[in-house]
């Protein structure tokens, strides 16, 4: 960390200096995630004034010729460039975001925990769980902070969810449904991004939207233990983009690619606890924009929450049990982090505020307060269960998930199980 930057800000009407360690940030893939973390950055402390440092915005880099300018224009970094090993490489860097395509983040991710970066990293970390371990070691090598960006559990309602079930409010869980609809690649003209690419996007939906799921399942339920799951890929060829472009866009004139990856993954996955959960993700469901939804049912209540509506949470308990009605509950400045964004209860928030709740919680723990909202531990925990999903959708049978041992605290080595998932 570099320069101190003092600010003022005000304190029962009288102002106040606060000195504020910076932090030189780095963002390397200047699509749409690219931007949201620069603006979380930008706006963490905004939000949270208790934050111990002031992110500074060093670098940006695109490999597209013209777009990471655009960020020095529009969000104010210091520098652009091409190539992501000339953020790597500035030693006046201290963390960066990386929010390139997945097969980057292997390289990337180790590159920069070994030059000694914090690093946020996007979802999932790599194209398979060799990839993710692969950056938690070198993460855990160098000592380094990583958050991963499984942002829907930072929702307010989310985090009330999970304090429920953990309360015992629900009883026992007994099962669940996650769901995760989409629409984005519902277009049979959809460009042949690196997404739909095994080699550079690594599995489709299940690496997309399946992991956000499975992300949600285990912090709000536990330890994935087995899985049985179905897959599918529905639009089997695309036009291949004629100009790169961020984001999902067509190319209603590109030559025809064949994909290579899924469209839509159903698992059954039971879990260590005894419960039985559901999981549907699809990227080609028409109508269904970021339908991502969960229902928890416990021995003697349920939750139910969708992304769409995020600030509110169905819930169902009490002496009841049958003919129980469920309450709707608009989330408010007790739950979560919502007083960080709203002041009353049933205020809007959004997406983005989810990353400025990730941005917070990482910078915080490269401060030494606390840790990231999701860490590398929970990214390979995460990968393992995306590994098993795969086997089972090729051999067509239940799979154990092979849970890597870690501790994912600095400097710890992260020991893990070299036995691959095999079919029961
Ligand atoms: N957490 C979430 O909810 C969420 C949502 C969307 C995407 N993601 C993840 O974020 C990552 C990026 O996704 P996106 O939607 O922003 O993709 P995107 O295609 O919009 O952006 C990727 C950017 O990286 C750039 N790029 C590609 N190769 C590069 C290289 N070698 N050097 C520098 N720049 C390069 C591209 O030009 C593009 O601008 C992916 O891992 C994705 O899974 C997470």
């Amino acid at each position: 960390m570099t320069a101190d930057v003092v600010a003022g800000s005000v304190e029962r009407g009288r102002p106040r200096r606060r000195t504020r360690q910076a932090l030189r940030v780095a963002i390397v893939g200047f699509g749409w995630m690219g931007r949201v973390h620069a603006n979380a950055y930008l706006t963490a402390v905004a939000h949270f004034p208790d934050l111990d440092v002031q992110p500074l915005l060093a670098w940006v880099v695109d490999e597209v010729p013209g777009r990471a300018a655009e960020g020095i224009e529009q969000y104010g970094f210091e520098h652009s460039g091409e190539l992501w090993s000339d953020a790597v490489s500035d030693p006046t860097v201290d963390a960066v975001s990386i929010t390139l395509p997945n097969f980057l983040h292997r390289s990337v991710g180790i590159a920069c925990a070994q030059a000694g970066k914090h690093i946020w990293i996007e979802k999932p970390v790599g194209t398979s769980l060799s990839d993710t371990v692969a950056v938690a070691e070198a993460v855990s090598a160098a000592g380094t902070q990583a958050a991963v960006g499984f942002n829907y559990r930072n929702a307010p309602a989310v985090v009330l969810a999970r304090d429920l079930i953990g309360s015992g409010e629900l009883g026992e869980v007994t099962h669940a449904r996650f769901q995760l609809f989409s629409d984005y690649a519902a277009h049979p003209k959809g460009a042949l991004t690196w997404r739909f690419e095994r080699d550079r996007g690594g599995a489709g939906v299940v690496g997309d939207l399946a992991t956000h799921g499975v992300d949600l399942a285990s912090h709000l339920l536990g330890t994935i233990e087995a899985v049985v799951a179905d897959t599918e890929t529905f639009v089997k060829v695309r036009p291949r983009p004629l100009e790169s472009h961020a984001g999902h866009a067509l190319a209603l004139h590109g030559p025809p690619g064949v994909v290579e990856n899924e469209d839509y993954m159903a698992c059954l996955m039971r879990l260590n606890a005894g419960a039985r959960v559901v999981l549907q993700v699809s990227r080609v469901s028409v109508g269904s924009q970021n339908a991502y939804s969960f229902e928890v049912h416990g021995t003697r209540g349920a939750v139910y929450w969708d992304f769409r509506r995020m600030g509110e949470l169905g819930v169902s308990s009490g002496p009841g049990f049958q003919d129980q009605s469920v309450r709707k509950i608009y989330v408010g400045p007790s739950h979560g982090s919502y007083g960080a964004f709203q002041p009353g209860a049933a205020l809007s928030m959004s997406y983005d505020d989810l990353k400025v709740i990730e941005a917070y919680r990482f910078l915080q723990a490269i401060k030494g307060e606390g840790h990231p909202a999701a860490t590398m531990t929970d990214a390979v925990r995460n990968a393992a269960v995306l590994e098993a999903i795969a086997r089972s959708a090729d051999c067509g049978r239940w799979v154990d998930v092979v849970e890597p041992m870690g501790t994912g605290s600095p400097g710890a080595p992260l020991a893990r199980s070299t036995e691959r998932n095999e079919c029961i």
